[in-house]
C-alpha cells in the first residue's frame, strides 16, 4: 500500500496517484485508488466527481461501510476507486474525539483484510497537510511516494516531510518506508530545476526516480474528462512518463524483493 504524500500544495500528488495507479493497472495489476483528500480531485480524475459519489472514503473511515461497499469501478477494468464524498471535509474535525484516530483507516482495512487481499496495489492520494487524514494514510501504508516540484520551496518542504515520516515510523508504523521521490511538472529550460534535482539526488541517492515527469498539458487536461492520461492520450509525454514511473517502481520493488 502506497501513500502519495507531500504536505505542500500543488506538487503533483493527485496527478501522480491517478496516473501511477492507472499505469500499474495497465500492466495488468489490480489497483485500488483511495481518495483521502476532501478536494476529491483524484475521484473526479477517474470519473467519480466528488459530489456524485454516494459512498466513499468518509464512510469507510467511520466504519459505516465495508471496503467492498466503498469500491467504485473505473473505465480501466483493473483499476477501482474509493472516492471522496463532500462529507470527507468534516472528517478531520469529527475524528478528533475518536480513540486512536490516527489508525481508523488501517483498522478499517484490517477488518476487510480478505477484500484488501484482492488488490496488488492500493494507492492513497493524500491532502496537502499533515493532518489526521494524511496521518491515517501514513499509518496504513507500507511506503510513501513523494511527488515534488524542482523548486526551491519544494526543497524546504521535503525536509519537513521526511522528518514526519521518520516520526510516524518510530511511533506508529514501524513498517513505513520511503518508496521514492519523483519530480513533477519539470521544465527543463530552468537551471534552478536541475540544481534542485541534483541536490535531492545527493541527499537521497537511492530514492529519486530516474524518470522525471515533464510539464505536459495532457496531464492537466485529462482529469476534466474523468480519465487518467493514458486513456486520454497515451502517446503524450505525460502519459508515457507515468508508464515509465510505474515500470521503475515495479523494478525497484523487485530489487527489494517486494511484491
Ligand atoms: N506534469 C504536469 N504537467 C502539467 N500540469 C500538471 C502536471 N502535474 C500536475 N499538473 C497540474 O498542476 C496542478 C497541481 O497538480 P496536482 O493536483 O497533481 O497536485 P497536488 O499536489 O495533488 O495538489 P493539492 O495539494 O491541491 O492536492 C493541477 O492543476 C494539475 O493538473
Ligand atoms: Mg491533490
Amino acid at each position: 500500500m502506497l501513500a502519495v504524500s507531500n504536505q505542500k500544495g500543488g506538487e503533483g500528488k493527485t496527478t501522480t496517484a491517478v496516473n501511477l495507479a492507472a499505469s500499474l493497472a495497465a500492466a495488468e495489476h489490480r489497483v485500488l485508488l483511495v481518495d483521502l483528500d476532501p478536494q476529491g480531485n483524484a475521484s473526479s480524475a477517474v470519473g467519480h466527481a466528488r459530489t456524485e459519489a454516494r459512498r466513499g472514503t468518509y464512510d469507510l473511515l467511520l466504519g459505516a461501510i465495508s471496503l467492498e461497499e466503498a469500491i467504485h469501478p473505473t473505465e480501466l477494468s483493473t483499476l477501482s476507486a474509493i472516492p471522496a464524498t463532500p462529507d470527507l471535509a468534516g472528517a478531520e474535525i469529527e475524528l478528533v474525539d475518536v480513540e486512536h484516530r490516527e489508525s481508523v483507516l488501517a483498522r478499517a482495512l484490517r477488518r476487510s483484510s480478505t477484500a484488501v487481499a484482492d488488490w496488488d496495489y492500493i494507492v492513497l492520494d493524500c491532502p496537502p497537510s499533515l493532518g489526521i487524514l494524511t496521518l491515517n494514510a501514513l499509518v496504513a501504508a507500507d511506503a510513501v511516494l513523494i511527488p515534488m516540484q524542482a523548486k526551491y520551496f519544494s526543497l524546504e518542504g521535503l525536509g519537513a516531510l521526511v522528518d514526519t515520516i521518520h516520526r510516524v515510523r518510530d511511533a506508529l508504523n514501524p513498517r513505513l518506508e520511503i518508496e521514492g521521490i519523483v519530480f513533477c511538472m519539470y521544465d527543463r529550460r530552468t537551471n534552478l530545476a536541475q540544481q534542485v534535482i541534483a541536490e535531492v539526488r545527493k541527499h537521497f541517492p537511492t530514492l529519486v526516480y530516474d524518470v522525471v515527469i515533464p510539464q505536459n498539458v495532457r496531464l492537466s487536461e485529462s482529469p476534466s474528462f474523468g480519465k487518467p492520461a493514458l486513456l486520454y492520450d497515451i502517446e503524450s509525454k505525460g502519459a508515457q512518463a507515468y508508464l515509465q514511473l510505474a515500470r521503475e517502481v515495479l523494478a525497484r520493488r523487485e530489487e527489494r524483493a517486494l511484491p
